[in-house]
């Protein structure tokens, strides 16, 4: 896979050299190609944007940059532009999955007020667009939004974990439950003890004691995630396992 980023910022994304991208990269898994679109600029200050058509506040995304930096990159039919902004469709486990299929995406960070909506336009004449907000919630830009959405798909990627299962009982994986509480030692720690549960030895009842917990914390926390009728006077039904 293949991930580009157009920025003004391009130190943002210091940090994909590090930790879990900077590890898929070194196995050959994904390359990182980080773009400063005030390179496609031509007026004397490089400026990247400017007054909003109709009036209103702050600034607006000028369509040329945008325009020339997606030749520059041959953004074509075989290419996703993630356009990361708060009005986009919310990114989720789903959403992250679907994209980790694809082979070459280039996020299209907004600033200011936006983008002039005819960069979204023509990408959508010439590649596959998607607008992806990370939640309701406003950012000065959409550079932390694209390191996010990064992180989530390129640890699904193919040979990216060691171990599969986890990625399969991770929170919001296939069953839409939020994760179990985990543990590890020492048993006793300021007072607090590991559920006798977990040390019992029987994988049976430590299956059917995550599955409670996991519905119970799903209640508790996100019941919008839980059908209704796992939802019954707020006590979670605990499905037999
Ligand atoms: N840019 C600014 N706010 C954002 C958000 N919530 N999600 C994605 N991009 C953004």
């Amino acid at each position: 896979m293949r991930l580009d980023y157009l920025t003004i910022f391009p130190d943002f994304f210091a940090p994909l050299d590090l930790s879990l991208p900077g590890k898929a990269a070194d196995k050959g898994l994904v390359e990182f190609h980080v773009h400063d679109l005030r390179g496609h600029s031509h007026d004397k200050h490089h400026r990247v944007d400017d007054t909003p058509y109709g009036g209103g506040a702050g600034m607006v995304m000028k369509p040329e940059p945008w325009g020339e930096a997606f030749d520059a990159l041959g953004v074509d039919a075989g290419t996703t532009v993630v356009f990361t902004t708060p009005s986009g469709e919310p990114f989720d486990q789903r959403l992250a999955a679907d994209l980790a299929t694809r082979g070459r995406i280039v996020f299209a960070c907004g600033r200011y007020e936006g983008i002039d909506q005819r960069v979204i336009d023509h990408a959508g004449e010439r590649a596959e667009v998607r607008e992806i907000s990370l939640g309701d919630y406003v950012l000065n830009g959409g550079e932390v939004a694209a390191l996010a959405i990064t992180e989530a798909v390129v640890r699904l990627l193919p040979g990216f974990m060691g171990n599969a299962a986890s990625l399969v009982e991770e929170s919001h994986a296939e069953g839409g439950l939020l994760e179990y509480p985990v543990y590890t030692k020492p048993p006793q720690w300021r007072g607090h003890d590991v559920p006798a549960v977990l040390r019992s030895g029987d994988h049976g009842k430590v299956a059917a004691w995550r599955h409670e917990q996991a519905v119970r914390r799903t209640a508790e926390r996100r019941p919008d995630l839980l059908h209704p009728s796992q939802l019954d006077d707020g006590t979670p039904i605990v499905r037999a396992t």
